[in-house]
C-alpha cells in the first residue's frame, strides 16, 4: 500500500451469529517463498493459491528486477521461470518492498551472496522497522549494508561474489532472520548453518527441500534447532499448491468463538505444528474447535477448522515458549481474552514491539480506546476478560492485524469499535470485509 493513500476509517457493530463455510487466502509466508525460489530455480514453477496480496506482490515485482519471469494466468495460477542460483542480475531501479518485513529480509539474504548491488525500500512502516538482525548475519557472508540511522530501511545492499560461509547462532527466535541465513548460503561454497535456540516456522527448510536443495535439521538438547546447507546448490524448478494462512483464519476463528450461537467452517488451513500455538491456546481456553480432514500436501499438514461458539472462553497463562508458533497471532488473541472470563497473560512478547507496528503498544491502546481493562508487565500483556464496551477509534499504524483484530473486537461489543484506517489489511488478506460479511459480521464505513 502506498502510505500517501488516503486512510479509511471502518467500524464494526454487535453482530448476530457468524455461520458458514469459508476459504482464506493462501499462506504468506509459503506465498514469499514460492516466488522467490521459483526465480532462483531452473525451470517453470507453477503456483496455486497465490496469496495475491500487496506484500505477496512486491516479492513478485523484485523477483522480475532481478530477473526471474512471473506472469499469471486468468484463473490465478501464477508461473515463474528463474535464472538459477547465482545468475541474478542488477535490478536498474529500487525494489520496493511494501509493507513486508518477510519480503525485504529474505530478499536480503537471497541478493547478499550475488555480485550486485540492490536498493531496497518501503512504506512508512517497514522504513521503521530494524534491518540489523539481517545485515549482521550477511555481513558475515561479506556483504555490506548502507542503511538508515538504526538500521531502518531504505537500504542498500552491495552483495559478494567471493562468500564466506557463515555458522550464526539467532539472537532471537525469528524464521525471517533464520532464512535471511539459509538463503544466503544458496550461493555460497561450503556449509552455512543456523542454530536457533526455539523453532519458528520451517517453510524454508520445507521448501528448499522440494525444490531440491538437501537441508539438515537436527534437534538440540535444549528443544532448539541446527540447520544446515552446503552450497553452492542447484534449484529444481517445483509446482507449488500454497494452503491457506493460519494467521488469516485466525480472524473468522476469533470472531466465531466470541458470539455462543456461531457455528464456522474454514477450510484448507496449513497446520505445520510451528504456526498452531494460537489453536493450541484457544482450545485450553475452553473453545470448542475441532479439525477434520486433516491431510498433508506438498510437505504441510491442512486441515478444516470447524469453530462453535457454544463455550464461554475462560482466561489462561500463555507460556513465552509458546510465542513463536503463534507470533502473528497476540493481536486477535487479546481481543478473545477480553471476551474471556478472568485474566489472560501472555508472556514473553517483545517480538511485537518490532512487527509492522509495535503491536504491544498498538493493541494496548486498542483495548484502552474500548474501556478494555489490561495491563503491560515487562513483555507481558495481561487482559481482564468480560462484556466487552467498546466505541473507541483504533490506531492501525499501518498494520494489518491491527485492524483486523479490532475489527474482530467490535462484533460483540456494546459500541462499535473503528479503525482509523483498512487499507493495510489489502497486504495480507485482501478478501477480509467479504469473507467476514459472508459469515455476517456488520462492517460499515466510520467518520474518521
Ligand atoms: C515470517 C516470520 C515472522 C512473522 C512474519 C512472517 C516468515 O517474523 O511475524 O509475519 O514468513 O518468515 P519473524 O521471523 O521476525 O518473527
Amino acid at each position: 500500500m502506498s502510505s500517501s493513500q488516503t486512510k479509511r476509517p471502518l467500524q464494526s457493530l454487535k453482530s448476530r451469529a457468524l455461520n458458514g463455510d469459508i476459504r482464506v487466502p493462501g499462506d504468506k509466508s509459503i506465498s514469499h517463498r514460492s516466488l522467490m525460489f521459483g526465480g532462483l530455480a531452473i525451470g517453470e514453477t507453477k503456483i496455486t493459491g497465490l496469496l495475491e496480496g500487496e506484500d505477496v506482490l512486491a516479492t513478485a515485482e523484485a523477483m522480475r528486477k532481478l530477473g526471474a519471469t512471473v506472469t499469471r494466468d486468468e484463473d490465478g495460477t501464477w508461473h515463474v521461470t528463474g535464472v538459477g542460483v547465482g545468475a541474478l542480475r542488477e535490478p536498474d531501479s529500487v525494489i520496493d518492498m511494501g509493507n513486508a518485513g518477510t519480503g525485504i529480509r529474505l530478499m536480503a539474504g537471497i541478493v547478499a551472496t550475488h555480485p550486485i548491488t540492490t536498493f531496497f525500500t518501503g512504506d512508512a512502516s517497514l522504513c521503521k522497522r530494524p534491518m540489523g538482525r539481517v545485515a549482521d548475519p550477511l555481513a558475515e557472508f561479506g556483504a555490506q549494508f548502507i542503511t538508515r540511522e538504526r538500521g531502518r530501511p531504505p537500504m542498500a545492499v552491495i552483495g559478494t561474489d567471493e562468500a564466506k560461509p557463515v555458522t550464526y547462532t539467532l539472537p532471537m527466535a525469528s524464521a525471517q532472520v533464520k532464512s535471511a541465513v539459509l538463503l544466503a548460503g544458496l550461493n555460497t561454497a561450503g556449509t552455512t548453518t543456523v542454530i536457533e535456540p526455539k523453532p519458528s516456522r520451517d517453510h524454508t527448510e520445507r521448501m528448499l527441500r522440494h525444490f531440491g536443495v538437501d537441508v539438515d535439521v537436527s534437534i538440540n538438547d535444549d528443544g532448539g534447532r541446527t540447520v544446515s546447507l552446503t552450497g553452492p546448490v542447484e534449484m529444481k524448478a517445483a509446482d507449488i499448491v500454497v494452503p491457506t494462512d493460519p494467521s488469516s483464519a485466525a480472524f473468522p476463528l476469533v470472531a466465531a468463538l466470541i458470539n455462543p450461537e456461531s457455528k464456522v467452517t474454514i477450510r484448507d488451513v496449513c497446520l505445520n505444528p510451528l504456526r498452531t500455538g494460537l489453536i493450541t491456546t484457544l482450545i485450553e481456553m475452553g473453545g470448542d474447535i475441532t479439525i477434520a480432514n486433516e491431510r498433508e500436501e506438498a510437505g504441510e499438514t491442512i486441515g478444516d477448522l470447524v469453530v462453535s461458539g457454544k463455550n464461554r472462553l475462560t482466561g489462561i497463562v500463555v507460556p513465552a515458549e509458546r510465542a513463536p508458533s503463534m507470533i502473528d497471532e497476540y493481536p486477535v488473541l487479546a481481543v478473545a481474552a477480553a471476551y474471556a472470563q478472568g485474566e489472560t497473560r501472555m508472556c514473553g512478547l517483545e517480538e511485537l514491539r518490532v512487527k509492522e507496528s509495535d503491536r504491544l503498544a498498538a493493541v494496548a491502546a486498542g483495548l484502552a480506546a474500548n474501556k478494555v481493562i489490561h495491563r503491560i508487565e515487562g513483555d507481558d500483556l495481561i487482559v481482564t476478560g468480560g462484556e466487552v464496551p467498546g466505541g473507541g477509534m483504533v490506531e492501525t499504524h499501518l498494520d494489518h492485524r491491527i485492524a483486523m483484530s479490532f475489527l474482530v473486537l467490535g462484533l460483540g461489543a456494546n459500541d462499535p469499535v473503528a479503525v482509523d484506517d483498512a487499507n493495510p489489511i489489502a497486504t495480507s488478506f485482501p478478501s477480509f470485509e467479504a469473507l467476514m460479511r459472508e459469515l455476517g459480521a456488520n462492517l460499515a464505513p466510520a467518520g474518521s
